[in-house]
């Protein structure tokens, strides 16, 4: 069978990066140029500054990956972006380049939702196994999607309000922790113990999630430990809360695939790096009997490689995009 090379794109947030994938499981080459730094002397991302920079990097970046494959645009198969969700302003840049090659080359347009990405960067580790059970966590998203079969995705459950990311990156902040907090409170926690009374966060039945109200308890308990003069134990309370995090993560899951009867668990989203949630699903997947598959961690934060393994599967069934393709801020997983 002849080989199917897709050139992706992904500049949904501070990442500009653009990656060459065959066949939606073997990444030839992929840049990432991370604007980390420049973020993080404000605390967060600043959506102008993002796109700013998107604009000054994007082509070298596209010419570093094709350098890097030692390939032509000409090898290409089709073009795959990242149209939503994320910033308005850093998709825009990438949907702009991706028009712009997919017009002069003569190339079709593969237009991937970011999450469905996240999704696919775990057939880069091997091939997606159906029916599985996606816990997708990220800064944006925290929600267990099913899947049936390539580009089915049922959402059978999800936050109502703060993402699991979000979460971790407010907290962080409280806690004085540089940003982006998701990885040092990661590390943190493994040096700490769990010694903070911290509530269960919506222990109940359902497949939702709700992370504000953990949130809140952290930053009153901090608020009222400063107050009364006594030293915050970062290290403990890091371990806490993250503790009740993958809880209740690894709990309703684990409940969905019983009741959804799937053997196959995959998680996707930048939390997938998480030390203590990749533990304790391993564990309880292995009591269980359970496949799991999680990205290698450079594959679990954003990445131009993951929607290139997605548009792969998004353009053997014909989900091709004309040059009128505008980017979301918000879309839904379909
Ligand atoms: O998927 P991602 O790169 O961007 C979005 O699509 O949102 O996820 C970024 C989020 C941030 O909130 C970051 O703090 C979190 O993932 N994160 C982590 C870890 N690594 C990244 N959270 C907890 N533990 C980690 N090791
Ligand atoms: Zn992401």
């Amino acid at each position: 069978m002849k080989d199917t090379f897709i050139l992706a794109f992904e500049s949904s947030c501070d990442e500009t990066s653009v990656s060459i994938i065959r066949n939606g499981c073997d990444e030839i080459a992929t840049v990432v140029l991370s604007q980390m730094d420049i973020h993080a002397e404000y605390g967060g991302v600043v959506p102008e500054i993002a796109s700013r920079n998107h604009v000054e990097n994007i082509t070298l970046v596209i010419e570093q990956c094709l350098e890097k494959a030692n390939m032509t645009i000409e090898e290409i198969d089709a073009i795959a972006i990242t149209y939503g969700p994320g910033l308005i302003g850093s998709l825009l840049v990438g949907l702009q380049a991706a028009k712009t090659l997919a017009y002069i080359y003569n190339k079709p347009l593969v237009p991937v939702h970011h999450i469905a990405g996240h999704i696919y960067a775990n057939n880069l580790v091997k091939p997606m196994k159906f029916p599985l059970m996606a816990l997708v966590v990220s800064g944006g998203h925290t929600e267990l999607v099913y899947m049936k079969e390539d580009y089915s995705f049922k959402k059978i459950g999800g936050t109502l309000d703060d993402a699991v990311g979000e979460a971790y990156d407010k907290v962080a902040r409280v806690i004085k922790v540089p940003y982006p907090g998701g990885p040092i409170i990661d590390r943190l926690a493994y040096e700490g113990e769990d010694t903070y009374n911290l509530p269960i966060p919506l222990n109940d039945d359902s497949y939702n999630f709700s992370f504000s109200g953990l949130k809140s308890a952290v930053i009153n308990l901090h608020h009222n430990e400063e107050q009364r003069g006594n030293e915050i134990n970062k290290a403990n309370l890091a371990c806490s809360f993250q503790n009740r995090v993958s809880d209740i993560l690894v709990k309703k899951t684990m409940k969905a695939m019983k009741e959804y009867n799937v053997k196959n668990l995959i998680v996707a989203g930048g939390v997938a790096a998480n030390k203590g949630l990749r533990s304790k699903l391993e564990k309880e997947c292995k009591n269980n009997g359970y496949e799991l598959t999680i990205p290698s961690i450079k594959y679990c934060t954003d990445n131009a490689a993951m929607i290139g393994a997605a548009g792969y599967y998004a353009y053997k069934l014909g989900r091709i995009a004309d040059l009128n393709l505008n980017s979301k801020a918000n879309d839904i997983l379909k």
